[in-house]
């Protein structure tokens, strides 16, 4: 590994033991390498169900593979580390917990001072909409308005490398394109590494230098798009450059929802395809 690289996966299999034990497990993920350098953004997408989120827990440390090796900073994960902050999908903040509090959390793992833990706290839930809801509980809060506080939460830890599972999913289309392009702006102006989950095409385009697509179940990496357009610290023109719609149609074609030309497109909206559960 060179030291641009940062994360790391070196042909890395998980399997799931069945739940009766005379049927085989379910190989989630098979055989997948694939390297982060320092500062760069890289989105998976692929068909639910085939390991995206058991890639993302692998490399925060929270389950091991059983085959290969994922590596931070040369390093092979062994467990949660400060360097690397996650959002897991259907991210669960603390019931018992206000918003101040949950987006306190990982600071107070980290040991921030109290007074620049709550000062960061306050300032990023401003910026997330969500200052008045401060002292709310997460049940008192809609689906959307969680996951900007778990953004948060991933966000003020000030991590190098950032872990997102469909971060985005749960919001409306406006606050979504809101945030992604205030996430792409703290990425490039701060040089985060980050591996981004998404099923939303356009989505992974707009935000990352490289796109991975994947294969159904068992998972494995089946091609590496390389996002050659300017902008990558600003999805809203990424979005109007007239090169994206190609690469939105050569993913399409990868995950065989279309037909080769890219003409007869589905007719339901990109943000459906790829089955969100
Ligand atoms: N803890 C677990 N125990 C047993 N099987 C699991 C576990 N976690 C994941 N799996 C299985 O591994 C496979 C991959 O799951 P994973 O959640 O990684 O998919 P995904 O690509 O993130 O899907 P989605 O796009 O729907 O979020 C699935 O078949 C799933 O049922
Ligand atoms: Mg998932």
């Amino acid at each position: 590994m060179d030291d641009a690289t940062r994360l790391e996966f070196r042909h890395v299999d998980k399997l799931f033991p069945a739940r009766n034990r005379r049927i085989t497990p379910v190989v989630a993920v098979r055989d997948v390498s694939l390297k982060v350098a320092r500062g760069e953004v890289v989105s998976l997408i692929g068909p639910s169900g085939c390991g995206k989120s058991t890639l993302l827990n692998l490399a925060a440390g929270l389950d091991r593979p059983n085959a290969g090796m994922v590596l931070v900073d040369n390093k092979p994960v062994t467990g949660p580390n400060f360097h690397v902050a996650f959002m897991l999908q259907n991210d669960l903040l603390l019931p018992w917990r206000t918003i101040l509090e949950n987006v306190n959390f990982g600071q107070e793992i980290q040991h921030t001072k109290r007074d620049v833990r709550t000062r960061r706290s306050n300032e990023l839930l401003a910026r997330y909409h969500l200052a008045e809801f401060a002292h709310h509980y997460p049940h008192q809060l809609s689906g959307g308005m969680r996951q900007r506080a778990a953004l948060a939460r991933t966000i003020v830890m000030d991590p190098d490398v950032l872990l997102l599972d469909e971060p985005f999913s749960a919001l409306d289309a406006q606050t979504k394109m809101i945030l992604q392009n205030d996430l792409a702006r703290v990425l490039a102006e701060e040089r985060k590494t980050a591996l981004f989950i998404t099923h939303d095409i356009s989505e992974g385009i707009a935000l990352s230098d490289r796109v991975l697509v994947m294969s159904r179940r068992p998972g494995t990496i089946i091609r590496e798009i390389i996002v050659d357009m300017p902008d990558r610290d600003h999805p809203f023109r990424r979005r109007s450059n007239p090169r994206m719609n190609a690469y939105v149609v050569e993913i399409l074609n990868l995950l065989g929802l279309t037909h080769g030309d890219g003409k007869d497109m589905p007719e339901v909206p990109l943000e459906e395809i790829g089955g969100a559960q």
